[in-house]
C-alpha cells in the first residue's frame, strides 16, 4: 500500500462538557462535570462539594478533583466561581455553523460524545427526555447533508449526578444497568445512522468523581469500578451488534507513550510494569479477558481481588471490541521508585514541551500504533491529537498558527510511516478539537486545539464568533489529497 486506503476517516473529536453547553435547557440533567469551577495548572480545577455542617473542601493537589470526597458531602455551585461546562462554547446553539465549518475542510467523520444527563437527566428514569434525543438527531442530521459519518462516545469522563450520588458511580453495579438502558436508547433511536461507536473515553486514565461517580478514587474502589466498566462496555457491544449488525466498537485509552528515564535494568523493568497499568485495559477489553499479570497489578494498588458475577467472564468474552482507539499528545519517562500509575510521568530531556509541559513526540504515535496492533491484531483509530497552545489573534480574530501546522504534520506523518511501511491497519483519524473548546484538565479556554478560533476568554467573555485559523485551510488540502500533500 502506498496510500491510505479511499475510505480513510479524516475528522475531529470533541466532548460534550467541553463543546456543547446548553445547561438546563432541552430537559438536561446536571451531570458531574457540572460542578467543575474553571482552573490553572497551578491552582486544579475542582468540585465544591459541602459537608453537612456547610463547611466547604478545599481541592487537594490531585488531577482536576478534590480526592477522596467523603460520603456525606454533597456537590455545591458557589455563587461567585465559573462553572465552564455549563456554557462551553456553545455548539448547542452553534451546531450548523460549526458542522458547516467541518465539512469546509472535508470532514467525513465528526467525533462528539453525548451527554448521558441529556437523555437520562438523573440517569434513573425509565423513559428517555425527547428533546435531548431531538437534538442529537439534529446534530446527526446537519452532519448527514454533508456526507459526514458520526462517531459517537457513549461516555466521555462523565455521568448524571444523581447516579454518582446514589450509586457511588461505576462503584455499583445498578451503573451497569442504567448505563445499559442508555445505550439500548441510543442504539434504537441512531443505529439507522452511526457505525462507529466508543463505549468510554480514557477508559484507562478515568478515575475519582467527576469522571466516574467514585468517591474514592484510588485502591479497591478504583479498580471494582474498572470492572464494572468493562462488564458495561461489553454489554453494550453485545446489544450494539444485535441491534445494528454493521456497527464497530470501540473504547479509547489515553496513550502517552511510556519511555524508561534511562537503561538501568530497574528502569526498564518498571517502565514495562508501569505500561501494564495501560494493557490492563486494553488487553481485557481488546481481547476479551483479564491479562495474566492482572492480579500484579490489582496489588501495586492494595487489591486483594475483584468482585466479578458468575456471567461476567463470559460477556467479557462475547463483547470484545472492534477495533481499539486512543488518544495521542505526548510520551513521558518512569525510573524505578516512581509511584504506580504516573499519569504525567517525567520529561523527557530530548523533547520539546507545549506551554503546559507536554512532550512533544510524533515518533511516539508511530511506536503507539505498531505496539497496540502487534500486541491485540485490530484495526487502530486515531480519535484524538493535537496541540494546545496560546493563540494570538489578530483585530479580526484570525490566527497565524504555523506552531499547530508543525505539530499535525510531523503527526500525521508518523501515522502514514505506521500504516504505510509497518502496514498497521487504520480507519482514520479525528484531531482534537476542531473548534476552539474548554481543557478538560484546567478548564481553560486559553489553551486551544481547534482549526477554527473561538472568541471567548477563560471566564467565558465573548462573543463565541468562530474565525477559521491557517490550520484550516493546511487542515483542507491534507484532507483533499486524502493526507498525500502535508506541506
Ligand atoms: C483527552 C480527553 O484527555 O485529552 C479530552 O479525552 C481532553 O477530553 C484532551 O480535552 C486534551 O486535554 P486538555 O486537558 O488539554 O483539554
Amino acid at each position: 500500500m502506498s496510500k491510505l486506503p479511499d475510505d480513510f476517516l479524516w475528522g475531529g473529536a470533541t466532548a460534550d462538557f467541553q463543546y456543547e453547553g446548553g445547561f438546563g435547557e432541552g430537559g438536561r440533567g446536571i451531570a458531574t462535570h457540572d460542578y467543575e469551577t474553571n482552573g490553572s495548572v497551578e491552582h486544579p480545577r475542582h468540585h465544591t462539594m459541602k459537608m453537612p455542617d456547610g463547611t466547604l473542601i478545599e481541592p487537594n493537589s490531585s488531577f482536576i478533583l478534590a480526592d477522596p470526597v467523603p460520603p456525606e458531602a454533597e456537590p455545591v455551585f458557589l455563587p461567585d466561581a465559573y462553572y465552564p461546562s455549563h456554557k462551553a462554547v456553545d455548539f448547542y446553539h452553534h451546531y450548523k455553523e460549526d458542522i458547516k465549518l467541518m465539512a469546509e475542510m472535508g470532514f467525513n467523520v465528526f467525533r462528539f460524545s453525548i451527554a448521558w444527563s441529556r437523555i437520562y437527566p438523573t440517569g434513573l428514569e425509565d423513559e428517555p427526555n425527547e428533546a435531548g434525543l431531538q437534538f442529537y438527531d439534529d446534530v446527526i442530521n446537519e452532519m448527514a447533508k454533508y456526507g459526514m459519518e458520526p462517531l459517537i462516545t457513549i461516555c466521555h469522563d462523565e455521568m448524571p449526578m444523581e447516579l454518582a450520588l446514589k450509586y457511588d458511580g461505576w462503584k455499583s453495579r445498578e451503573t451497569i444497568d442504567a448505563y445499559v438502558k442508555y445505550c439500548r436508547t441510543l442504539f434504537e433511536r441512531f443505529g439507522d445512522r452511526c457505525r462507529y461507536w466508543l463505549t468510554f473515553n480514557e477508559i484507562n486514565a478515568v478515575r475519582g468523581f467527576g469522571p466516574c461517580g467514585v468517591r474514592n478514587s484510588d485502591g479497591p474502589d478504583r479498580y471494582q469500578a474498572d470492572h464494572h466498566m468493562f462488564v458495561a462496555s461489553a454489554k453494550a457491544v453485545i446489544l450494539g451488534h444485535q441491534l445494528m449488525p454493521n456497527s464497530k466498537f470501540g473504547a479509547m485509552y489515553a496513550m502517552s507513550e511510556i519511555y524508561p528515564a534511562t537503561s538501568k535494568p530497574e528502569d526498564v523493568f518498571h517502565c514495562m510494569q508501569e505500561r501494564r497499568e495501560n494493557w490492563y485495559f486494553i488487553d481485557t477489553m481488546g481481547r476479551g479477558y483479564y491479562p495474566s499479570f492482572a492480579q500484579e497489578v490489582l496489588s501495586h494498588h492494595g487489591v486483594k481481588e475483584i468482585k466479578m458475577a458468575a456471567e461476567d467472564e463470559q460477556t467479557l468474552l462475547d463483547g470484545q471490541l472492534d477495533f481499539i482507539s486512543f488518544s495521542y499528545y505526548r510520551s513521558n519517562t518512569v525510573k524505578a521508585g516512581d509511584p504506580w500509575f504516573n499519569v504525567g510521568g517525567d520529561s523527557n530531556p530530548y523533547l520539546k514541551q507545549t506551554p503546559w509541559g507536554w512532550g512533544i513526540d510524533p515518533l511516539g504515535l508511530r511506536y503507539c500504533m505498531n505496539e497496540i496492533y502487534d500486541r491485540i491484531q485490530k484495526p487502530i483509530f486515531i480519535v484524538e491529537n493535537g496541540l494546545g497552545a496560546v493563540d494570538q489573534p489578530d483585530e479580526n480574530g484570525y490566527v497565524d498558527d504555523d506552531y499547530r501546522i508543525a505539530y499535525l504534520r510531523e503527526h500525521l506523518q508518523a501515522m502514514k510511516d505506521a500504516i504505510l511501511i509497518d502496514k498497521v491497519p487504520c480507519l482514520g483519524y479525528t484531531m482534537w478539537a476542531p473548534i476552539d473548546l474548554v481543557s478538560l484538565s484546567t478548564g481553560e479556554m486559553k489553551k486551544r486545539y481547534g482549526f477554527v478560533y473561538v472568541d471567548m476568554d477563560d471566564l467565558g467573555h465573548g462573543t463565541l464568533k468562530r474565525v477559521p485559523k491557517k490550520s484550516f485551510g493546511w487542515m483542507k488540502k491534507v484532507i483533499e489529497s486524502n493526507g498525500e500533500d502535508l506541506s
